[in-house]
């Protein structure tokens, strides 16, 4: 049931006259626009000869097979046959596979269910809001979904893989409360002011020792949200993560914040400083990825500190079942806090 829920195949830029080739659960898709605009998306094969229709090409708003031409209109109706004048009536009985779409936030969204899990797909937040500033980034990397959620939500690798950039190592103890949430889970933590002012991002964007609010949440089935709060500055880090196969996934960041007077500079330095961090960490799970497949999968070790992970798993579990995760016991349920040195 997974595939039910909304994902992101591409930024609505990307698609303009060309049709669009994807891949989401390892299914093979097309995306084109239709004569009205609107963005649409069919199974990537022709009903004639299987021929791929994204090596095709959009006419008059419809999707044209490169092998007899046949077309194909947004909802995958037959719609021409060129062969075979007479039939335009007859047609439309023959329909392709098509699935729901969605744009919004400058993205396309697709579903691989009839009726999709949630009525639309998950917001970022604050985006386009007056007073704010963004920036997305958009990668596909080696890794499945889970690994890149609990990388995104993850604080320890934070001090070794961004070391300098990010955090640098430290041995102070922190504070952290864990909760589980109507729609994931969220980890915050309590001391405002970790030991981390010594790395460039910090140096930067907190000079001052101010106290800095930092939350990390899983919302599923696939999404993380970071964010860093201080007196003058809000900070959001979202990233959606697309299933393309069980070890390949899109990712798409949402990076919206605020800060004072700062917030045109910080639209200028931040950027290649997080497209940066985002390589390391594709390097780091391209690795990983590799040794899994080498030594087989899924023996983790898991300790409490990996805070977020077993609400990932959990969740996406469940999901996949068709069914909503259900709380653990009320002690459990109640916020539970720990120690953790980041
Ligand atoms: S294979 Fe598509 S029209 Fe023949
Ligand atoms: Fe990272």
């Amino acid at each position: 049931m997974l595939e039910a829920f909304w994902y992101i195949v591409c930024r609505s830029k990307q698609l303009g006259r060309q049709p669009l080739r994807r891949r989401l659960f390892d299914r093979r898709l097309v995306l084109f626009r239709d004569r009205d605009g609107r963005a649409a998306c069919l199974e990537d094969r022709c009903l004639h000869r299987n021929m791929p229709l994204s090596a095709g090409q959009v006419v008059e708003g419809t999707l044209q097979c490169p092998y007899h031409g046949w077309r194909y209109d947004g909802a995958g109706r037959v719609c021409a046959i060129p062969a075979m004048p007479a039939c335009a009536h007859s047609a439309h009985a023959i329909q392709a596979k098509h699935y729901p779409v969605k744009e919004q936030d400058g993205y396309i969204w697709v579903s691989l269910a009839e009726q999709p899990a949630q009525p639309e797909p998950p917001r970022f937040p604050h985006l386009n809001e007056r007073g704010w500033a963004s920036f997305r980034m958009s990668r596909v990397a080696d890794g499945g979904v889970e690994a890149w959620l609990e990388n995104f939500l993850d604080c320890p690798h934070t001090s070794y893989v961004h070391k300098g950039l990010f955090r640098n190592p430290s041995t102070r103890v922190m504070r952290v409360r864990v909760r589980e949430l109507t729609d994931g889970a969220e980890a915050e933590f309590l001391e405002a002011d970790e030991e981390r002012r010594t790395s460039l991002i910090w140096k930067l964007l907190v000079p001052k020792k101010v106290p800095v609010q930092h939350i990390d949440r899983f919302i599923a089935p696939a999404m993380s949200r970071v964010e860093y709060h201080a007196d003058n500055h809000d900070y959001f880090i979202s990233s959606l993560c697309t299933p393309i196969s069980a070890s390949r996934t899109a990712i798409n960041t949402v990076i919206t914040f605020r800060h004072g007077l700062l917030t045109p500079f910080v639209r200028i330095v931040l950027p290649p400083l997080a497209q940066l961090i985002l390589q390391q960490d594709v390097a780091v799970l391209r690795r990983q990825h590799e040794n899994i497949e080498h030594f087989g999968g899924e023996r983790f070790r898991v300790i409490p500190q990996d805070l977020l992970l077993p609400h990932i798993r959990r969740w996406r579990r469940a999901l996949a079942e068709g069914r909503t995760p259900t709380p653990r016991t009320e002690q459990n349920r109640a916020e539970r806090e720990r120690d953790i040195v980041i």
